[in-house]
């Protein structure tokens, strides 16, 4: 009985010493788990007389309802201690103002195209639209690329799985737009001349590195009258640019090339600074190609129903998220697309800075 009051004591005075819960637990452990102290007594019971039984039985069992109380008691004195100095330590001072809550903003690419809209409405240009996923003909047939041609291999297309028609033979496949260059034929099938317009919209092909992303984002532009000549393009261009970057800083460079649906067909390159993680334009030594021109190829004019000898035109798809980096300074093209809420944070802009011609782009 004396090593039953002393285990007692002994438990108790532990119980009471034990400075938080992780100490408290582990005298309940040491007492009442499987192999505690007081488990180790009650297992002895099994094997004692009846009439011993009863005197130790009732003893052991007070002893353990005793810790298991004083445990549960201690339990919550620390438990209540620990709350009120969490609520002593972390006050919320309801004076200050609220916390800044960080809203949506306009993404750089989304904002570029509305400010190149701004100024080509501006000279005079309508807004044309067509649709993402387009076919062959749209994207290359009407546009003068060969049947079977390399240079369809060159867009990098994503083409969809061919459907099957009802006789089992392969329908045709079709594809996401490699080029907003699929909204001129719309447009020329359309439309009679003159016409003028611009089509913005989403692009792909499968190319990822630091200035391309498989989608990405071109303004077309197109037109079609008659004497047009490369000195309108060159113009409007010009024009645009000077408009663009808010700057006559600009320096670009005509680079002779091929396309299938023009000709002659050149390149505009900028002239900007990429070194030290950064881009600027006006300044350096790299060039950054941000568009792509010519005079429409007459087969073009001939596949969307315009007879060459009357009506001529030029054309142009330049990058808009090409043209954004170099005017807000993004080095990386991916990061664009990445969807990091701080790049969004740091390079957004306001929805209610809305860009127009008389108000200012940017
Ligand atoms: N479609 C071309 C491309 O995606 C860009 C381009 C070049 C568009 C010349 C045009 C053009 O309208 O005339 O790279």
């Amino acid at each position: 009985m004396t090593d039953l009051k002393t285990l007692e004591s002994d438990v108790l005075a532990q119980v009471a010493a034990a400075a938080d819960l992780a100490a408290l637990d582990a005298v309940r452990v040491a007492a009442l788990g499987k192999t505690g102290s007081i488990s180790g007594l009650l297992k002895t019971l099994g094997a004692m007389s009846p009439e011993e039984r009863k005197t130790q039985g009732a003893a052991i069992n007070a002893l353990r309802d005793a810790a298991t109380a004083a445990i549960a008691d201690r339990k919550a004195g620390l438990e209540a201690a620990e709350l009120d100095a969490r609520l002593a330590s972390e006050t919320l001072d309801l004076t200050l103002p609220a916390p800044y809550r960080r809203k949506g903003s306009v993404h750089p690419t989304m904002q570029t195209m509305d400010e190149m809209v701004a100024i080509f409405a501006e000279m005079g240009f309508a807004v044309a639209e067509g649709p993402d996923i387009d076919d062959d003909f749209h994207n290359f047939t009407a546009l003068n690329f060969p049947p079977k041609h390399p240079a369809r291999e060159m867009h990098d297309t994503f083409f969809f799985n061919p459907k099957t028609n009802e006789d089992g033979s392969e329908a045709e496949r079709l594809l996401l737009r490699t080029h907003t260059s699929t909204v001129q034929v719309r447009t020329m099938m359309s439309q009679k001349p003159p016409i003028r317009i611009i089509a913005p919209g989403r692009t792909y092909r499968c190319d990822n590195d630091a200035t391309h992303t498989p989608v990405f984002h071109q303004v077309e532009g197109l037109v079609i009258d008659k004497g047009i000549h490369m000195g309108h393009l060159k113009w409007t261009l010009e024009t645009f640019l000077a408009r663009f970057f808010e700057t006559d800083a600009v320096t670009t460079q005509f680079r002779p090339h091929h396309f299938p649906f023009t000709e002659p067909s050149a390149e505009m390159d900028v002239q900007c600074d990429r070194s030290g993680g950064e881009i600027k334009i006006g300044q350096g030594t790299s060039w950054l190609e941000i568009l792509g021109c010519g005079m429409v190829h007459p087969n073009v004019l001939r596949a969307c129903g315009i007879d060459p000898d009357e009506y001529q035109g030029f054309a142009f798809g330049m990058g808009v998220d090409r043209l954004g980096m170099l005017k807000y300074g993004m080095p990386d093209l991916r990061d664009m697309f990445s969807s990091d809420s701080r790049w969004l944070a740091h390079y957004g802009f306001s929805a209610f800075a809305a860009p127009n011609a008389a108000s200012g782009l940017s």
